[in-house]
């Protein structure tokens, strides 16, 4: 273990998880049963019986429910239909630094919201929304990437408040809700404001990222444009990996992976707490109840550059925390490490080498 790079940036699921015989079984009993359709163009907004299913499971009628290639990029559509030149966009600092990206692209300007222990920070929220009125404000409401946290009940009654009054679309992403260890769901943000709120969702983080499958839950309206959208950019849905969930989810399989995924990720998450906890006691973070990651903010004294250069010659790869912030010097001392792709004995001689390099 020595001399082994220990690998601290990667938020995907590890290999050993992937169901792969029962993704091959659910991919040959597609193709017997729907080849024809499966292999033609399937036209955007995605496999009708995925579709179908989906809104099944999500309590909606088949029109608010539109697939994509993965979440993100319907992210990318939305963020290009919502926003432009001059827009204004409300993220959080910090957030999942590719959406950041993408709402960027569009030469739009993004105002990030610090966040607190339970999400957002409502008071900025709110001096934020006096001075201007966002197109769209982009929230991860459940385990959210990169600090681990839940938004309280209170703050999404709040945000759907506002998304009301002052007309903004609300981003909900959540491919990690399902992924709870402890503790009580709660009501999605979009079931307080299902008119002014899409809500993301995907089998990256609950079956397997290659298959590119991710959806959107929204109003009629909102599914209309990603629709119109999506046609002009891509022309059909790549429906064999549809075809391969909506079998999956069919036979029962989906949610029996979901619980398998939990007990391998449920222990991760005890021993990396754990290990923080006795080697980096003065170090803070919010403790996860489910997800992917957890985000410690080190004590005075840190600073990301020399603490990327002390953990590459300690056998650590880690991401620079800067990243994630809308003012990157706000991530100067901020670590995500995610847990999932990790087996506890390697989480713990990580935060003992982590241990090594910080300033208590
Ligand atoms: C908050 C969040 N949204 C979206 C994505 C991307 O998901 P997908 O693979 O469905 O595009 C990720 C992946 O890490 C994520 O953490």
């Amino acid at each position: 273990m020595e001399n082994h790079i220990i690998n601290l940036t990667r938020g995907v699921p590890p290999a050993e998880v992937f169901p792969i015989q029962e993704i091959q079984a659910c991919l040959e009993t597609a193709l017997a049963r729907d080849g024809g359709q499966i292999l033609t163009y399937n036209f955007v907004p995605g496999y009708a019986p995925l579709r179908q299913i989906v809104a099944e499971r999500m309590g909606v009628p088949l029109e608010q429910i539109f697939t994509g290639n993965g979440s993100l990029e319907i992210v990318n559509f939305l963020s290009a239909i919502f926003l432009g030149s001059g827009d204004t966009a409300f993220t959080e600092s910090p957030t999942y630094d590719r959406a950041n990206t993408l709402f960027k692209r569009t030469g739009a300007n993004i105002v990030g919201i610090p966040m607190e222990a339970d999400g957002v920070d409502l008071n900025a929220l709110e001096d934020a929304l006096k001075k201007q009125t966002p197109k769209l404000f982009y929230t991860i409401t459940d385990f959210h990437n990169p600090l681990g946290t839940v938004t309280s009940l209170e703050k999404r009654q709040q945000v759907a408040r506002w998304a009301e009054e002052y007309e903004f679309l609300v981003i909900e992403d959540s491919p990690y809700r399902l992924l709870r260890y402890q503790g009580q769901d709660l009501p999605t943000l979009y079931s307080f404001a299902p008119e002014r709120v899409v809500h993301l969702c995907s089998v990256s983080k609950l079956l397997a990222p290659g298959l590119r499958v991710g959806w959107a839950m929204g109003s009629p309206q909102i599914i209309g444009k990603l629709i119109k959208w999506g046609i002009d950019s891509t022309l059909a849905s790549p429906s064999p990996t549809q075809a391969i969930v909506y079998e999956y989810m069919r036979q029962g399989l989906f949610d029996i992976n979901i619980e398998r995924l939990k007990a391998v990720y449920a222990p991760r998450l005890v021993a990396l707490a754990a290990s923080i906890d006795q080697h980096m006691p003065s170090v803070i973070y919010p403790k996860p109840e489910g997800g992917f990651f957890i985000g410690l903010t080190l004590p005075a004294g840190n600073d990301m550059d020399t603490l990327m250069k002390n953990a590459a010659a300690v056998g650590l790869k880690i991401t620079d925390g800067r990243a994630f912030f809308t003012n990157p010097a706000d991530g100067e001392r901020f670590l995500r490490i995610p847990f999932c792709t990790l087996p506890p004995d390697e989480i713990e001689t990580a935060v003992q080498r982590l241990a090594g390099i910080i300033h208590h």
